[in-house]
C-alpha cells in the first residue's frame, strides 16, 4: 500500500473510530486463505489489506427455522462473536455490515440517548444538505421488535419521526391488525436523513449512517428485527436475493432473528401484496409469543 492509500485508510478508520467502531476484520475468504484468526485493524495499523468498509460482495442467505421448531442454530450461524464470525465454516459467506463491524465493550451498554447525542447534528454524508430533520428512530427503548425501513420521506423529514406518511399509516394498520401497539415497538431506518426525491440511499450513505443503526439495535437488544424492504435486508443481512424470494422467513442476525418483508410503500403500489404483508406480520406475532 502506498503512502496516499495508507493516509486514506487511516482517515477512514479514524472516522469509524469516532462512530465507536474500533475493530475491523478481513473477509472470511481472505482469512481462510491468509490467517486463522481475524486481524484487528486500527488507524495506525501498518498492514491493512481488506477492509470490511470496502464495497461488500453480497451473499446468499439461508433461512433458519429455529423459532419454528427446528434444531438450534450454531454459534457460527449466530455470528455473535468476531471469532465466530471469522470461522470459515461450511456455510461461510461474505460478511454483512453487522458481522464485519463490532463495537467496543462499553459501547454494548450505551443508551439510545447516548447514541443520539453522538449522532448530533450529523453532516457525515451528502444527505445532510437536503434534509430538514434527522429521523433518529421512535419507540420503546426495550422493544422486542424493531422495524427497519429505508429512509425518511417528506413527512418524516418534516416531523422528525419515522413512518408517519402514507407508508407509515399502512405500517400502523399492520401493527394494530397483528394485535400490537406502535408504542411497544421501535421503528427506524437504514439512513436517518431524507434522500433527495425519496431516491434509494446510495451505498456510501448507507455505509456512513448504518453504524448508528447497528448501535441502536445493540442498545435495544430486540428479539426480532423486521427488515422492511430490500435496502434494510441488504444492509442488515448482506443478502443478494430479492425480497420476494427471502421474505417471510427467519434468519439469524447478531444473536437474534431477522425477518424480511415487503416495504409498506411497495404494498401501497401493489395492494394485492397486502395479504402477504399481513401473513408476515402474523409470523412476527407467533414468533414473539413463542418462548425466548
Ligand atoms: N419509508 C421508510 O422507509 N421510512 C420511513 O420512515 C418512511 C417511509
Amino acid at each position: 500500500m502506498d503512502e496516499r492509500q495508507r493516509a486514506k485508510v487511516k482517515t477512514m478508520l479514524e472516522f469509524y473510530q469516532d462512530l465507536g467502531i474500533e475493530e475491523f476484520y478481513i473477509r472470511r475468504t481472505e482469512i481462510a486463505k491468509a490467517a486463522p484468526r481475524p486481524q484487528r485493524l486500527t488507524p495506525d495499523s501498518a498492514d491493512v489489506q481488506t477492509l470490511s468498509t470496502e464495497k461488500r460482495s453480497e451473499s446468499r442467505l439461508q433461512p433458519i427455522h429455529a423459532s419454528l421448531g427446528s434444531p438450534p442454530v450454531s454459534q457460527h450461524q449466530l455470528g455473535g462473536s468476531p471469532q465466530a464470525a471469522a470461522a470459515p465454516g461450511p456455510a461461510a459467506r461474505p460478511m454483512s455490515l453487522f458481522e464485519s463491524a463490532s463495537t467496543t465493550a462499553p459501547r454494548e451498554h450505551e443508551t439510545l440517548e447516548e447514541i443520539h447525542a453522538d449522532l448530533g447534528e450529523c453532516r457525515r454524508c451528502r444527505l445532510a444538505s437536503g434534509r430538514h430533520t434527522i429521523v433518529f428512530g421512535q419507540g420503546n427503548p426495550h422493544a422486542e421488535l424493531i422495524f427497519v425501513g429505508e429512509g425518511p420521506g417528506a413527512d418524516e423529514d418534516a416531523q422528525g419521526i419515522p413512518f408517519v406518511g402514507r407508508a407509515g399509516r399502512l405500517l400502523n394498520r399492520m401493527i394494530e391488525l397483528a394485535g400490537m401497539k406502535r408504542e411497544d415497538v421501535y421503528i427506524c431506518n437504514v439512513v436517518k436523513c431524507r434522500p433527495p426525491n425519496n431516491r434509494t440511499p446510495l451505498p456510501d450513505e448507507i455505509e456512513t449512517c448504518s453504524p448508528f443503526l447497528l448501535r441502536q439495535i445493540q442498545a435495544i437488544k430486540p428479539r426480532l428485527v423486521c427488515c422492511l424492504g430490500a435496502p434494510a435486508v441488504k444492509t442488515l443481512l448482506g443478502a443478494k436475493e430479492g425480497i420476494t424470494k427471502i421474505r417471510g422467513q427467519f434468519y439469524d442476525f447478531q444473536g437474534t432473528k431477522a425477518l424480511p418483508t415487503f416495504h409498506p410503500a411497495y404494498v401501497l403500489r401493489n395492494p394485492r401484496e397486502e395479504k402477504i404483508l399481513r401473513e408476515d406480520f402474523q409470523k412476527i406475532v407467533d414468533f414473539l409469543k413463542s418462548p425466548c
